[in-house]
């Protein structure tokens, strides 16, 4: 070997070293999906209304001490689920009701999750519903961050999953209903894309992100098919979104 040969090679070495290095750190550090337009997913109105529906069930849970103490579990479920909500409706393009209070909303709704005693949850349940009555301009829409708990959200996933398969028999009758129920599961895997938590090793990251978007895009598809009327579009969307759950399950959730 020549002395400039081996001076290259000198050269070359770490060069390519650092690029193999740089590349495995690309794939390590997967890329956060960027979230579409939310309208053309599914109609914010939708959401709108879920949001006050669950407020209305949590606030039937807290008429008093012991109707609390017996629905505690369910009570942090679906204050849980509302977090995921206000996060989804604060990032939604385009005006909606929830909108200036979305920020305020996940904080009030995530201590209402946890909270130890009734006292405690009739506070939080009143900054949540001070939150999602306040009007005017948008603030910052929340980040696109993990704030909801994964597990609740997942018990209430199942929940809202199950509605909807019971309800397709009749879906000329219910189909309002489950465009409601679409939209929540959108917001479900919405937040389910920004929860990294359980994904252990960093490789499968990209897997998780397709994952959570395909249920994202099926619940999107479910939505759209709601509001067209289109039974069998609805009934081919609740078959991928049964494959989305189980594909995921199978990777990251197969104890
Ligand atoms: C992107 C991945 C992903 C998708 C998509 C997904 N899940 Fe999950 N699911 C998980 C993980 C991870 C857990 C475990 C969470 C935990 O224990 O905190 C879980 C847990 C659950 C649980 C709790 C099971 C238990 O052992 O307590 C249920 C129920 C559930 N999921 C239902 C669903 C349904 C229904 C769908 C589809 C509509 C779905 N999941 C879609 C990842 C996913």
């Amino acid at each position: 070997m020549s002395h400039s040969t081996l001076r290259v090679a000198r050269f070359v070495g770490p060069v390519f070293t650092l690029a193999v290095v740089a590349t495995a750190l690309r794939l390590l550090a997967a890329d956060v999906p960027t979230t579409p337009a939310l309208s053309t997913l599914a109609p914010a109105a939708d959401l709108e209304v879920a949001a006050q529906n669950y407020l209305t069930k949590i606030q039937g849970f807290l008429v008093d001490e012991a109707t609390f103490g017996k629905n505690k579990d369910q009570l942090s479920q679906k204050a849980n689920a509302v977090v995921a909500i206000a996060q989804t409706l604060g990032n939604y393009d385009g005006k909606n009701k929830f909108q200036a209070g979305a920020v305020d909303a996940m904080k009030a709704a995530a201590d209402l999750a946890k909270a130890g005693d009734y006292a405690a949850a009739k506070t939080a349940y009143d900054a949540l519903s001070a939150a999602m009555a306040k009007t005017g301009d948008a603030a910052a829409a929340p980040k696109w961050e993990k704030a909801a708990r994964l597990g609740k959200l997942m018990h209430e996933t199942a929940e809202v999953n199950s509605r909807i398969r019971r309800n397709v028999r009749r879906f000329a009758r219910t189909k309002s209903e489950s465009a409601e129920d679409a939209a929540v599961l959108l917001a479900f895997a919405q937040a389910t894309i920004h929860d990294t938590h359980e994904v252990k090793n960093p490789a499968d990251l990209p897997k998780w992100y397709a994952m959570a978007e395909d249920m994202r895009n099926s619940a999107a598809a479910l939505s759209k098919a709601s509001h067209g009327g289109d039974e069998a579009g609805f009934k081919a969307a609740l078959d991928k979104l049964g494959k989305n759950c189980d594909a995921c399950h199978e990777v990251f959730h197969n104890e």
